[in-house]
């Protein structure tokens, strides 16, 4: 039966559960933390008072919008989504996202391993440092966790099965249609306001009817092309790391998306972080790191993509016997070449949708200042639509880098 958890209950709960007993122990007193800084949920960090570092951490789904309050019910049954989507990714990339000890649908409730080492990607990236292997990390999980749950890499009917079990995320996928695809492109109430953007995004892109159109292919992307099992909210803050490891967390969107949706997401992340560090840093060397990084993701990703499909025979896509080794060879060319336009436009999205719609970046939004904020907003939808234009003419990520250095580099540094 359903029960909300609060600073009192939760440590009951968590000690009835003898995987989370085996981390806590039974006696001794714990420290409850309500650690969410989300906008969604509630997070418990439950710890040992004589031994901190044994701690867990506790989500729990409320039937209502967190940030907003009762009054803006939302289905809790995001949770249920976030459980499965996690369970699959400990079998499928274990050390890049959080062990499970106990999730329990009915309570909408998961209990996971406590990051303790780790601080949110994005909070450290604002700070100005580098993690060596992060976008290797990134680029692995998005690897492993697209390439198989695609129909590249599994049988017809198993993959039907595992789409069943994400179909009805439908009140996030909404969240997603509405508030990246739509809201942000229109005179909406959600929409963030600061006058010296509104005024740019009215005339160079609310009126701008390729864009537009552009805009509405990727919706259409989004609404219709099942590609994989995507995380669909993958983001730098979506990730805790430290020097060594990185971590994927939150994946209450999970449904099964476009590809170039979770690739081009966390890519523009970057680029939004870079765009902020053109005030944040006094000289270049870490904007062109982050736009480097950007770049790591997509070569590790399609490098380790192609190596998984290499290594499949028969899938649902692909038997052997159909097609020649010339003939494959080129499929993938193409393949490739349509996933990366795809990203790229993606990407174009997210840029614009966390500059004009309700959710921003802390990089970007959290400068106090409104008109350096600005003048860092109208970037990044320039960036946004630079990418949109050219999205369907690049041939190779090169083509890509190449487009993005450019424009950084002609940009001052903003004090
Ligand atoms: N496994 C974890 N270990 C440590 N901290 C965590 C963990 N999961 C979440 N958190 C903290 O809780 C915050 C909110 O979690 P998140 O899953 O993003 O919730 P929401 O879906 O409500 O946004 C994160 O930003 C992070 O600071
Ligand atoms: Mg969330």
């Amino acid at each position: 039966m359903y029960k909300i958890l609060d600073r009192d209950s939760v440590t009951e709960y968590l000690l009835s559960i003898p995987a989370v007993v085996d981390v806590l122990g039974a006696d001794g007193t714990h420290e409850v933390a309500e650690i969410g800084d989300g906008n969604l949920n509630f997070v418990y960090k439950v710890s040992r008072t004589d031994d901190p570092a044994r701690s867990v951490i506790l989500k729990q789904a409320v039937p209502y919008l967190r940030m907003v309050g009762e009054e803006w019910p939302l289905g809790r049954d995001r949770m249920t989504y976030e459980i499965r989507a996690l369970t699959l990714y400990n079998e499928l990339v274990p050390g890049l996202v959080p062990r499970i000890y106990h999730a329990d649908e009915e309570m909408s409730t998961l209990v996971m391993q406590c990051l303790n080492d780790h601080i949110i990607l994005r909070l450290g990236l604002i700070a100005g440092t580098k993690y060596p292997h992060i976008g290797e990390h990134i680029g692995a999980f998005l690897a492993d966790t697209l390439f198989r749950t695609s129909a590249f890499s599994m049988e017809s009917q198993a993959r039907r099965q595992l789409m069943d079990r994400f179909t009805l995320n439908a009140e996030l996928c909404k969240l997603t249609e509405e508030f990246v695809f739509t809201f942000p492109y229109m005179e909406h109430d959600s929409n963030y306001s600061n006058p010296t953007t509104d005024a740019w995004a009215r005339q160079h892109l609310r009126n701008n009817t390729a864009y537009k159109l552009n805009v509405l292919k990727f919706k259409e992307l989004f609404l219709c092309k099942a590609d994989a099992l995507l995380h669909a909210d993958l983001h730098t803050g979506s990730l805790m790391v430290n020097q060594a490891e990185s971590y994927v967390i939150d994946m209450e969107f999970a449904y099964f998306g476009p590809f170039g949706f979770d690739v081009g997401k966390v890519m523009a992340n970057f680029f939004m972080c870079a765009t902020s560090h053109l005030h944040r840093s006094t000289d270049k060397a870490f904007v062109t790191w982050l736009l480097d990084q950007a770049f790591v993701i997509w070569n590790v990703f399609s490098e380790q993509f192609l190596q998984l499909w290499s290594q499949t025979s028969d899938s649902a896509m692909l038997m052997t016997g159909l097609l020649t080794d010339a003939e494959l060879a080129e499929y993938k060319t193409h393949y490739m070449r349509q996933l990366l336009r795809e990203t790229v436009g993606f990407a174009a999205c997210s840029m614009a949708r966390r500059t004009l719609g309700i959710a921003g970046v802390a990089d970007v939004r959290g400068i106090e200042d409104v008109e350096l904020r600005s003048r860092l907003e109208i970037i990044n939808l320039q960036v946004s639509m630079l990418l949109m234009a050219r999205h369907d003419s690049v041939d190779n990520i090169n083509d890509v880098a190449g487009l993005i250095y450019d424009f950084y580099n002609a940009q001052p540094n903003i004090p």
